[in-house]
This record gives structure tokens, sequence and C-alpha cells, in this order.
């Protein structure tokens, strides 16, 4: 198992694995080439043997210092071997690197798996939304706070 950053020819395979994930919620291929462009460092794939079986993609913002994890999918087949949460584990480790003071994410209150991953790696949750989304559909907010120690040389 490899974790790399995306290519543009991964991204067929990550629309797929979006569309069987997040069915008629998926981003289209437009928008994945769009976060392709401006989140390229913290857009990761797990490959095995040649095949995408799982993405991760996340982005900072810049005035805020926070981290976000966007999107995270694992095709339906290769679910229940640790792949989601080592890509999770990766693009904590980017965004900490890079300044963020703490990770924030939304996840379905009943999404139990994803729930798992994110309060394994640390994450707690913060606050439940009625409609997040504008589509009725509730969500849950939760943070990684990042313990971040600097020092001027
Ligand atoms: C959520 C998702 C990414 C998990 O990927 P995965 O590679 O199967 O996850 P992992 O194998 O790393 O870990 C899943 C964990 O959840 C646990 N789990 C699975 N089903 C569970 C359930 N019903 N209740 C509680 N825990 C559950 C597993 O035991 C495992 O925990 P462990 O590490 O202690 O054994 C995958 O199911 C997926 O793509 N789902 C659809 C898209 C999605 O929901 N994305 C997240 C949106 S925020």
């Amino acid at each position: 198992m490899n974790i790399r950053r995306a290519t543009l020819e991964d991204l067929e395979s990550v629309h797929q694995i979006e569309t069987l994930s997040f069915n008629d919620g998926s981003y289209p291929p437009f928008v994945l080439r769009q976060l392709f462009d401006i989140s390229h460092e913290y857009f990761l794939v797990a490959e095995e043997e040649g095949k995408v079986l799982g993405y991760v993609l996340g982005n900072i913002n810049k005035n805020t210092s926070q981290g976000w994890l966007l999107s995270l999918g694992v095709h339906p087949e290769a679910r229940g071997k640790k792949i989601g949460k080592l890509l999770t584990e990766k693009l904590v480790e980017l965004l900490e690197n890079d300044l963020s003071t703490e990770i924030c994410l939304t996840v379905h209150p009943d999404n139990a798996s994803a729930k798992k991953i994110y309060e394994d790696l640390g994450f707690k949750s913060v606050k439940t939304f009625d409609n997040y989304y504008n589509d009725l559909e509730a969500r849950l907010l939760m943070k990684k706070q990042l313990i971040t120690l600097r020092f001027n040389a």
C-alpha cells in the first residue's frame, strides 16, 4: 500500500470512489479537477498494484490557520483494511507540518466507521448542525487541536 500525492490521471478513479461513496452528494469531475488545482499538496491517494483504492482531500484556511479535511473515500471492496485511517493520518501530518492550529471536518452523525477513525486520531465532536449543506441532512463538526511548539532560533 502506497500513499502518495494524487495525479491528474488518478481523478477518474477518485471520481468513481466518490460516486460509490456519496451517490448524489459526490463531487462532479469538474469540481475534483478544480480542487486538484488548488489543493494539490493535500490531495492524496492510496494505491496498491497500480489501483487507486482510496483518497483524501484537505486544505488550509490561511486566515484562520485552520486545516480542513474536505473529503475521504475508500473503494467499497477495499474497506476495513485501515486505508481510510492511513489516509487521514497522512493528511493530518501534512496539515500540521504546514502550521494548522486545528483541523476541522464534518461527518454525518451516523457514520460510525468514519467517526471511529477521527476519534482514534484525536478529533473531538464540537457541534451538530441540522442543515449544514442546505440539504436537510445533519452534520457533526469535529476538530483536532494541534499543539505546536515553535521557537525562533
Ligand atoms: C469511512 C471510510 C473512509 C472508512 O474507510 P476504511 O478504510 O474502511 O476504514 P478503516 O479500515 O481505516 O477503519 C474503519 C474503522 O471503523 C470501524 N468500524 C467499521 N464499521 C463500524 C461500525 N458500524 N461502528 C463502529 N466502528 C466501525 C472499523 O472496525 C475500524 O476501526 P479499527 O481501526 O478500530 O478496527 C469508508 O467506509 C468510506 O469510504 N465510506 C464512504 C465515504 C465516507 O463516509 N467518507 C467519510 C466522510 S466524512
